[in-house]
């Protein structure tokens, strides 16, 4: 098997519609195959039902399509077994649970968490919001000159026993990817619980969480060429265990009354409510179709053309790069001189070519990099040749609009 982008792209009925766009937005959302939106359909034709909650036959098929879906994000994972993954609307919404569920059960007042300067907010908030309120000291790692994790200071920082380490495995704003294997490691030695936030990583590597000893991995469908609205929490069964559910609602229940409640077994007690069934079958279908791609092709596609992006870059006078090509997951960082980059983005879109300016839900992060913001161009698998021939050509011209 090899990969051939042109094939890969044929998938992405989006393209077709709208061949005009060269869209480098895809660390936001990515677009989805025929695969994924065909599984969705299939759902809704032939299985719409709800889960869990009636005798009859379409439920039963409801049920059993939806946890197949939880069966294959375990086996992706290599979870162990399936009650290990809780499914979410996002990672946002699986921090915010496993953030509240640790929070006076495995955290305590006086507790430290060690996350790092260059989280997404969706795994900063939450800490700030249920931890830090209730007393759980937050300690950050810096970064070093190349705006990588300064692991000399995470050591250190390791010293002060952090009950749990957060991080991501990939930056979501500067692409870099984080030492996470010798990350967790050194976690694990000095005795913390480690999460690692997958929503930009998990496109790029497939964790294998057992070998890791990944404690609890968090990631989100659309980040995956799946569908928005469905997102996983997964993590080992006793850390689960302890969580307090943050919502509270239908078939999480074993028995209440009036005054009273119990919780149901995992993964139930911590999915309230009717969760997003077809939203389940389509990240299923995803992973089953990605797991199907030639994953080293993929990577090597994705590397070469972010190389090639760099190297014209760095040649177009104004442009300021605030990340590094090597260890890159695909992604371009950059600022024009003296330009407000909505301004730039803004010129680009002119072009039709689809980036993100701003700070990139990492507000300290660029407080960290002295800058108010910054324009992101992201790939993915689809991306082509000429695309970035294109986009090269654009923002040579860039300098000429301001
Ligand atoms: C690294 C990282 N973590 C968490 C999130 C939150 O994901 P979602 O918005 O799908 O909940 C994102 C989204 O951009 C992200 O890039």
């Amino acid at each position: 098997m090899t990969f051939s982008a042109e094939l890969f792209r044929a998938e992405f009925g989006f393209f077709q519609q709208h061949p005009e766009w060269i869209y480098l937005d895809n660390a936001a959302t990515m677009h989805k195959p025929a695969a994924v939106l065909a599984a969705e359909q299939q759902f809704y034709l032939t299985q719409n039902s709800n889960v869990h909650r009636s005798a009859h036959g379409l439920s039963q098929l409801a049920t059993a399509a939806f946890e197949q879906s939880r069966q294959t994000v375990a086996q992706f994972l290599n979870a162990g077994s399936s009650h290990q993954v809780i499914f979410q609307s996002g990672a946002t919404a699986a921090f915010n649970q496993l953030v509240f569920g640790l929070t006076g059960t495995v955290l305590k007042p006086g507790d430290r968490v060690l996350l790092t300067v260059l989280e997404h907010h969706a795994n900063l908030v939450p800490w700030q919001l249920h931890a830090k309120s209730a007393g759980i000291e937050l300690d950050f790692v810096p970064l070093d000159q190349h705006n990588r994790l300064d692991l000399t200071a995470y050591q250190q920082l390791l010293q002060r026993q952090p009950k749990v380490v957060s991080f991501a495995q990939v930056s979501n704003a500067l692409g870099h990817i984080q030492p996470m294997e010798q990350m967790v490691k050194m976690a694990k030695a000095a005795g913390a619980l480690v999460v690692v936030d997958g929503a930009q990583g998990v496109v790029w590597q497939q964790p294998d969480l057992q070998q890791l000893d990944i404690d609890a991995y968090i990631f989100s469908g659309h980040k995956l060429y799946g569908p928005t609205g469905i997102g996983v929490l997964c993590a080992k069964k006793q850390l689960l265990e302890q969580l307090r559910p943050l919502f509270g609602g239908g078939e999480m229940i074993q028995h209440v009354s009036l005054d009273s409640v119990s919780f149901a077994a995992l993964p139930y007690r911590l999915e309230a409510g009717t969760p997003n069934m077809a939203g389940a079958v389509g990240l299923a279908a995803a992973i089953a179709w990605l797991q199907k791609q030639d994953q080293q092709g993929l990577k090597l596609h994705k590397t070469q053309l972010l190389r090639q992006l760099y190297a014209a870059c760095m040649q177009i006078p104004g442009l300021e790069l605030l990340s590094e090509p090597d260890l890159n997951a695909g992604i371009l960082l950059f600022n024009l001189k003296n330009e407000h980059p909505a301004d730039v983005a803004e010129v680009l879109n002119q072009f039709k070519l689809a980036a993100r300016a701003g700070t990139h839900c990492a507000m300290p992060l660029f407080q960290q990099l002295n800058v108010k913001g910054a324009v992101r161009l992201s790939l993915a698998g689809y991306t082509t040749v000429t695309e970035i021939a294109q986009s090269i050509d654009i923002l040579t011209k860039l300098p000429e609009f301001f």
